[in-house]
């Protein structure tokens, strides 16, 4: 896929839709190759998609025994934190699908060795992620690459200690080489809030700099209503 596909849908349908897409392409992976490898995406956007996957018929769609999850950052927190987005994934996916726990691989970020940690699992993800998916904040970060990120720089890492501005400050998150290489991108945004950055990613001058989550140009954005309204803005612009 070379080309932004954009999918914008009530806020009633956000989570089904994404959750079908994410279904298919996942399902399509493992027609394909035998396997899919799916990158998770954290935060509180992909809770409700995550919900929709854990229940039919989606979860019967999905060939879970063949699929292997990974997941795009982690905050430097237990895996059982509040704020841990492995936590998040357990409670609202992976606890409730026939996936084999080995075939679950979250981010070590607690260790008391976080640069030794992240070269491991940089060393673990797979050469291409089939299914990547991601969030987009309000500042255009995705994943945990913020603007003006050093990790924008990053050629040959794929996965780097960063510092957020908004807490848990610690994080671990790959880099642009993991996004450009993925098979399949899928950017899910829900809100009001998040309108600007939707709009600065989708239909501004090319600046991952500025707006991280433009490393996703090529996906396909799945968004409600609210988060587009930026676009319709523009396009109504005379
Ligand atoms: C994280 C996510 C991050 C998230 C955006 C949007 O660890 O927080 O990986 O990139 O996707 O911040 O977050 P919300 O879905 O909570 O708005």
């Amino acid at each position: 896929m070379d080309e932004l596909e954009l999918i914008v849908v009530d806020g009633k349908c956000f989570s089904v839709v994404a959750a079908e897409r994410l279904a298919e392409l996942l399902a399509t992976a493992v027609e394909d190759r035998g396997r899919a490898t799916w990158m998770l995406a954290g935060g509180r956007t992909p809770r409700t998609i995550y919900a929709r996957l854990a229940e039919p018929p989606l979860r019967d769609r999905v060939p879970w025994g063949m699929v292997d999850v990974y997941f795009g950052d982690e905050r430097r927190v237990p895996p059982n934190d509040a704020h841990s987005n492995y936590a998040m994934a357990l409670e609202c996916l992976l606890s409730k699908v026939p996936i084999p726990t080995r075939q679950i691989h979250r981010i070590e970020a607690e260790r008391a060795d976080p640069e030794r940690a992240s070269e491991e699992y940089g060393a673990l993800l797979p050469e291409r992620v089939d299914v990547l998916l991601l969030g987009i904040g309000y500042d255009g970060h995705t994943a945990s690459i913020f603007p003006g990120s050093p990790a924008l720089r990053e050629r040959r890492k794929r996965v780097l200690v960063v510092t957020s501005p908004s807490a848990p400050f610690e994080r671990l998150t790959i880099t642009p080489p993991v996004i450009e290489a993925a098979r399949t991108i899928v950017v899910v945004a829900q809100g009001a809030v998040k309108a600007a950055a939707v709009e600065r990613a989708v239909t501004g001058s090319f600046d991952p700099q500025r707006v991280p989550a433009q490393l996703a140009r090529r996906a396909t954005w799945i968004v409600d209503r609210e988060a587009a309204s930026g676009l319709a803005a523009r396009r109504d612009d005379p």
